[in-house]
């Protein structure tokens, strides 16, 4: 088949036989990259037509209209999962690796994706699967060097030091592995297309031509993808909608927690989260976080402890503030593991409905361990933590000094709002000894229950120990 090159906005789609440094199509600067377009067909693959033409020929006799049918007559395909032998991962994934199924992770260089990935091979071949690990990135000798600081297994997996697409294809068709690894997505580099390795039209050419052949082999692949200074996986977000799975690899390189999530499960929930720790020996599961992160918390005024939900399971953080004079004029807001348009909020509604005010001040917000916390049941302890730290008086119960737990939703009106499983998180806050939680009203008996801010902050920060910490 005659094949074409096309040049295709990786923003808007606008495709040109010509290149332009900036698309007609939206007038986005340097987005087109070159694609291959196969004669008759759209833009990449032409797969659409090839489906149908494969379907009609497996379904009917030639000739025959080919007919829809009631979802109850198709057969459904059972599905044998491969455990990863990483708890975490496994939960996130939804129970472990599909046959077929195409898994993106990405993170940020040095977040530890090859040691994770290396791991699970490891534990694959071990388990008795064929696996093999393709690095575009590192030579075998260094992808060697890592792997013997993992569990034994990982040196016993197959490595395949190549860019070349083809070559790749090739190997994976013979030696038919179970489950494949590509270390990473944005180094392989299709030979047809002139574009450097990693742009769009590459990044997409090599997803896609790996997945025809996972598909068709029942090769489940893990690709490996970096993530841009913005955040987003680079090969921007062509990638996503292809694969059926995309994990994000998070957290700080310069401390040790790590948090993988699902942003997208075809297999699964996109709501779990896995938490691990990077030591010598490559990733360990953190499977009591709560108790390390309620054991670390200060007690100090501006720390406080949130019982959050990191998708079917409670988690107890440590939120900090800190509110200091500022010398700007514009005074700094800044925040770690937490949305910044939502602090904002938060502090327009303390300063609005809870009588406290940061205006000319500089505020620091941080959630403890390089954790990231994005469910509105944080909000409230964003906003005690901003006025415990402001006011100078910690959130703790009497007896004993122990850490009080908080959850709930601040709305713009001041009201505390109900967020969801409740009874988890109070369980998970009473299982780990804190001295009460502050929480939206039916939230449960055990609960110090608040129906709105101001009501939450006078049961948090009692006024009569704010008023000598205000005099002193
Ligand atoms: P790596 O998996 O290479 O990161 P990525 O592929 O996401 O770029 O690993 C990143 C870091 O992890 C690296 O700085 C070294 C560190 N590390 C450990 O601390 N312990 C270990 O056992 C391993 C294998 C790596
Ligand atoms: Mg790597």
């Amino acid at each position: 088949m005659p094949r074409m090159i096309v040049h295709v906005c990786s923003q808007c789609g606008f495709q040109s036989a010509q290149w332009h440094g900036q698309c007609p199509g939206c007038e986005a600067w340097n987005t087109l990259g070159e694609e291959r377009l196969a004669a008759g067909g759209g833009a990449g693959r032409s797969g659409g037509r090839r489906a149908i033409r494969a379907v009609r020929g497996a379904g009917t006799s030639a000739g025959h209209r080919l007919v829809s049918r009631p979802l109850r007559e198709v057969g459904s395909a059972p599905m044998t999962r491969m455990a990863t032998g990483i708890g975490e991962l496994d939960r996130v994934l939804g129970g472990g690796l599909v046959p077929g199924s195409l898994v993106l992770l990405g993170g940020s260089p040095g977040i530890g994706k090859s040691t994770i990935t290396n791991m699970v091979l490891g534990n694959l071949q071990r388990a008795g699967h064929r696996t093999l690990y393709v690095s575009g990135e590192e030579s075998a000798e260094q992808v060697r060097l890592r792997a013997e600081r993992l569990a034994p297994g990982a040196l016993e997996v197959p490595v395949l030091a190549e860019t070349d697409l083809e070559i790749v294809l090739d190997v994976i068709a013979a030696e038919a592995p179970q489950a494949c690894v590509i270390d990473s997505v944005q180094t392989l580099h299709a030979g047809e297309l002139s574009g450097a390795p990693g742009s769009v039209g590459q990044v997409r050419e090599v997803a896609g031509r790996i997945m025809e052949l996972a598909k068709a082999r029942g090769v489940a692949v893990i690709l490996v993808g970096h993530v841009t200074k913005e955040g987003a996986l680079a090969g921007p977000r062509v990638l996503e909608h292809l694969v059926d799975c995309v994990l994000q690899f998070e957290g700080e390189r310069e401390r040790p927690y790590r948090e993988l999530r699902a942003l997208k499960n075809r297999f699964g929930s996109t709501n779990e989260a896995g938490l691990f720790e990077m030591r010598q020996g490559g990733l360990v599961e953190v499977l009591d976080a709560s108790a390390r992160f309620v054991a670390e918390a200060t007690r100090a005024p501006g720390s406080v402890v949130l019982a959050a939900m990191e998708g079917s399971r409670p988690l107890l953080v440590e939120v900090q503030a800190l509110v200091a004079p500022s010398e700007l004029e514009q005074p700094r807001r800044v925040v770690s593991g937490f949305d910044r348009n939502r602090l904002a909020l938060v502090l327009a509604i303390l300063s609005r409905h809870g009588r406290v005010s940061t205006g000319a001040a500089d505020v620091f917000v941080n959630v403890v361990g390089g954790v990231r916390v994005d469910e509105p049941g944080c909000d409230l302890a964003v906003a005690l933590a901003v006025a415990s730290a402001s006011s100078g008086v910690p959130v703790i119960g009497p007896h004993p000094p122990a850490p009080r737990a908080c959850f709930g939703e601040l709305g713009l009106t001041g009201e505390l709002r109900w967020v969801g499983h409740p009874e988890r998180r109070l369980e998970e806050a009473a299982k780990h000894g804190c001295a009460g939680v502050i929480a939206p009203r039916d939230s449960g008996a055990d609960a110090c229950e608040a129906a709105t801010l101001l009501e939450a902050l006078a049961e948090a920060l009692p006024p009569q120990e704010r008023r000598p910490a205000r005099a002193a």
